[in-house]
């Protein structure tokens, strides 16, 4: 049984965590399935809850900068970049301290570990109470698309985990940017929900990874996470539909076109803030509209790629990619 847990619950849940069980919990970005980083058990658990084929690092979460860097290294990109953008939908990949109490599973055996400070006020809350810091992969199964509601982790994990701590639907709606500063030159390793434009903003020119169709057909992936398929939805996807057929599903942005057998709109005023918020429900809701009217595919309109729309872009070719 998997409990539902209330805002007003949260010590229950970081008790939870402290004893090694699984507690999805809210983020800004998507939910995560949080366990007690230290506990080398509770994490090779998220790995089985979620079904993940390989040990892929996991991003550890903390309650402020302070706590983040007392397990990496931090320089002063880092230390400006968690300025700026913490609490925030940042991840930094930073040299692991040999001190850390982070199980060595949790960063996948690498020397580097991934650390983020949510900007969710519950995640915090949690963060704090638990006073252990947190690996938090998305909550749902491996190769499914990442969970904006309780009701969407429990879709999935159901049963596996002890507790979900219930926040609402997510604000931004896509995973965290991740940004690796441990190798030297600032390389961007998953577009999110801070843009590219903003971290350069702060710390100058950063490396973007070829679009991951070419990174993926060079074998080169720095990041387990920048494997191609992934949020997969069980009916095909297209994608830059310029028209539809009656029987697509279609994830419209902007004035949707005629014809289609289903409409969810991302953002009817083009909005790319609204539109990433609104991705994953979507992708479920054709997903289980399209096969309960027995459609053959989700059709998906042009996205920009400004600002977050690299983010939205890149999930999308995911969901579209063969598997
Ligand atoms: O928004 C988010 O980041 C969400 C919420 C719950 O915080 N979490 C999330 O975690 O998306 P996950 O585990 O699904 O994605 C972690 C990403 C993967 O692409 C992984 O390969 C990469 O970060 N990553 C983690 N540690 C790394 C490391 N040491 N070096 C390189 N990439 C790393
Ligand atoms: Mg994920």
């Amino acid at each position: 049984m998997t409990l539902l847990l209330g805002a007003e619950e949260v010590e229950r849940a970081a008790a939870l965590l402290r004893a090694g069980d699984l507690v999805a919990f809210p983020t800004e970005t998507v939910y995560g399935l949080g366990a007690d980083a230290r506990n080398g058990r509770a994490v090779a658990a998220v790995f089985e809850a979620k079904g993940r084929p390989h040990f892929n690092p996991l991003i550890c979460h903390f309650p402020d900068a302070e706590a983040a860097f007392a397990e990496v290294v931090a320089d002063g990109r880092a230390r400006a970049l968690a300025a700026r953008f913490w609490p925030g939908p940042l991840t930094l990949v930073l040299p692991r301290r040999p001190e850390s109490r982070v199980d060595l599973l949790a960063g996948a055996g690498l020397d580097t570990l991934a650390v983020r400070v949510p900007g969710h006020p519950l995640s915090l809350a949690l963060l704090r109470a638990a006073a252990v810091p947190v690996v938090g992969p998305s909550a749902n199964r491996s190769g499914e698309v990442s969970p904006t509601t309780a009701r969407h982790v429990l879709d999935g994990l159901s049963g596996r985990i002890a507790a979900v701590l219930d926040g609402g639907p997510c604000e931004v709606g896509v995973e965290s940017t991740v940004l690796d500063l441990a190798a030297g030159e600032a390389t961007l390793l998953r577009p999110g929900g801070v843009p590219a434009e903003a971290i350069e903003a702060v710390i100058g020119p950063v490396a973007r990874p070829m679009p991951i169709s070419a990174t993926q057909a060079k074998g080169a992936l720095r990041s387990p996470g920048m494997m191609l398929s992934h949020y997969a939805p069980s009916l095909p996807v297209r994608l830059e539909a310029r028209d539809a057929a009656a029987d697509e599903a279609l994830m419209a942005f902007g004035p949707p076109l005629p014809g289609a057998g289903r409409v969810w709109q991302l953002s009817e005023g083009r909005d790319l803030r609204e539109a990433a918020a609104r991705l994953f429900a979507g992708l479920r809701w054709l997903d289980a509209e399209g096969q309960r009217l027995g459609l053959a595919r989700i059709a998906v309109m042009p996205v920009p790629m400004e600002g977050l729309g690299a983010a939205i872009n890149d999930r999308l070719e995911r969901a579209a990619a063969p598997r």
